[in-house]
């Protein structure tokens, strides 16, 4: 299974991305989490990468696509993968698209997008999941001061690491967040509608509903859940 996570900040594309990863058994390829592992290991694609996610807004696409790229080669991706994520941009859909293609004409095996799952979500309950998120500095694990608190305050439940908030988690940079959404990413939908790609599902209400809804937009082809 090839697939595509779409979704405003917040929609819950980590959080599905990492249950469907298990369940599956393919690797979640988050690229604002690799972004974040470079910047937290201060590499010189991290510190040019930090100065764009700390206002919110997109990290170039030449940086994120050749990142995406070489993920992509990893043998754990043969049997499939989940982005999450990527494309955020038209200009990042059309650099998969032309990276598959060139694998295919140079005779190898390249992999199609099978799905591209758009997880819709109200502004308002976007921007109370991120205002409240919190996240373990160890193991990147997910937390919600209100919906999904760790048992202990400030300690991660899985590894007893330090729990933090993302420095774009603070409320002037979600506007920018979910502006550069509206503007940049959301072409995408009608982008991935026109491949007869694109299925929505209710990102709203409890987790594993939606991961139900998720499977079921997947396995069913081109419906609306
Ligand atoms: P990235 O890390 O990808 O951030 P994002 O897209 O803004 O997505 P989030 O991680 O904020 O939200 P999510 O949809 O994964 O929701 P989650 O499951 O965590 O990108 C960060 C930055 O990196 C970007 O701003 C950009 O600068 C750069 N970047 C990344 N990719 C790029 C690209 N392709 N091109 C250029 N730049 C790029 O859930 C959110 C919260 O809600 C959590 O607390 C969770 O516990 C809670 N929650 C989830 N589901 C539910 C539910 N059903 N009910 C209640 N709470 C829920």
């Amino acid at each position: 299974m090839n697939l595509i996570l779409l979704g405003a900040p917040g929609a819950g594309k980590g959080t599905q991305g990492h249950i469907l990863s298990e369940r599956f058994s393919i690797p979640q390829i988050s690229t604002g989490d690799i972004l974040r592992a470079n910047v937290r290991n201060k590499t010189q694609l991290g510190v040019r990468a930090k100065e764009y996610m700390d206002k919110g807004v997109l990290v170039p696409d030449e940086i994120v696509v050749s990142m995406v790229v070489d993920r992509l080669k990893g043998d754990d991706c043969i049997s499939g993968f989940i982005l999450d994520g990527f494309p955020r941009t038209i200009r990042q859909a059309g650099a998969l698209e032309e990276t598959f293609n060139g694998m295919r004409k140079e005779g190898g095996i390249a992999p199609f997008i099978e799905s591209v799952i758009g997880i819709e979500v109200d502004r308002k309950t976007l921007v109370k999941r991120l205002s409240g998120r919190r996240v373990c500095r160890k193991c990147a694990a997910n937390y919600h001061v209100s919906f999904s608190p760790p048992q202990n305050i400030g300690m991660c439940d899985k590894c007893g690491g330090e729990i933090y908030q993302r420095d774009d988690d603070k409320e002037e940079t979600i506007e920018a967040r979910l502006l550069v959404y509206e503007n940049e990413t959301f072409p995408l939908i009608d982008y991935y509608t026109k491949k007869k790609l694109y299925r929505a599902v209710d990102g709203t209400g409890a987790v594993d509903r939606i991961t139900k809804a998720v499977v079921e937009a997947i396995e069913k082809g081109s419906h609306n859940t």
